[in-house]
């Protein structure tokens, strides 16, 4: 905790190698994951701390749960609390992240709000909100990142090795649509046409763009869920259950490793077969 805008287990401004020689550094996999206080962003990034990456994070508030992800992974966890609002804060984030970590290999733009009502009675703010944070936040992030993968050389001396990949974290509702979310759907629409786009513009760089589209999941963000809509859309899953965490990090495990060398361009859905 090194600054008033570090969260408890930022280590801000140390040039952190936790490998014994530079050589062994270099081949450390960074990856940033936005909103990893909590919810599918914690779940991501333990996923990804317990296959090795090295992990920066960002959110408005720290959390327990982070605290002791980054005490079991000691030095490899970078938090700082900032506002996705606040893109000269979101673009410091990356470079302080290179400063610690020496480099960027995959971006996961998960970092979301979800302000629920019907559009006619929707105020400005909430409209507001869900556009800035949601799609410009995410946006401004993975531009970041993707000026760091060009700047930087490869990790790995695979020639099949990327040159870096990003996961934007969509929702099923962009494709399939639902009452009191069209403002929250045109924001995670908006990232999966931002996501084919740019696979095709830096495709020929070796960097990879997916996205995933969850359906509803327990966590914070769809706390608001009433009993009765939970039942209806458990009812008509066909894997007969809401989705966890534990369901959409495995994809996206996958999209950020050599397994999907070869994919970019593609959005994943993860419902359970679709509530219909
Ligand atoms: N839950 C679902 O049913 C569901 C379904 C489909 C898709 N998704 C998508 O999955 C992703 C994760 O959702 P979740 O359910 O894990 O949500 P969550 O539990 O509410 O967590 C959201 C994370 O994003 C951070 N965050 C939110 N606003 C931020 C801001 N302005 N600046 C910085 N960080 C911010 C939060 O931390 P702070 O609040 O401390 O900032 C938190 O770490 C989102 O993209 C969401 O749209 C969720």
């Amino acid at each position: 905790m090194n600054g008033p805008r570090s969260g408890p287990v930022s280590n801000r401004g140390r040039a952190t190698v936790e490998s014994d020689t530079p050589s062994a550094a270099v081949c450390e996999v960074t990856t940033i994951v936005s909103g990893g206080s909590r919810g599918l962003g914690l779940a991501v990034a333990q996923r990804l701390l317990e296959r090795g990456d090295r992990v920066a994070t960002f959110s408005r508030s720290g959390s327990a749960a982070l605290v002791a992800l980054a005490a079991k992974h000691p030095g490899r966890v970078h938090h700082e609390q900032l506002d996705a609002a606040d893109s000269d804060a979101v673009r410091r984030f990356v470079g302080n992240t290179v400063d610690r970590f020496g480099r960027v290999d995959h971006c996961v733009a998960n970092a979301a709000v979800a302000a629920e009502g019907i559009l006619a009675t929707m105020a400005d703010a909430d409209i507001d909100a869900m556009l800035t944070v949601n799609l410009r936040g995410a946006i401004v992030l993975v531009r970041e990142c993707v000026r760091q993968f060009l700047a930087q050389p490869r990790s790995l001396p695979d020639a099949d090795a990327g040159a870096g990949s990003v996961v934007m974290v969509s929702s099923v509702v962009a494709a399939r649509g639902s009452p009191g979310l069209a403002v929250y759907a045109a924001t995670k629409a908006g990232l999966e046409g931002f996501a084919r786009c740019l696979a095709r513009e830096v495709g020929p760089r070796g960097i990879r763009v997916n996205a995933v589209a969850p359906g509803f999941l327990a966590t914070d963000l769809s706390a608001t869920l009433s009993p009765s809509d939970r039942e209806r859309i458990v009812r008509r899953t066909p894997l007969g259950r809401l989705g966890d965490t534990a369901d959409i990090v495995g994809a996206i495990d996958f999209l950020t490793g050599p397994g999907a060398a070869f994919v970019t361009g593609q959005t994943l859905t993860i419902d359970g077969g679709g509530a219909t």
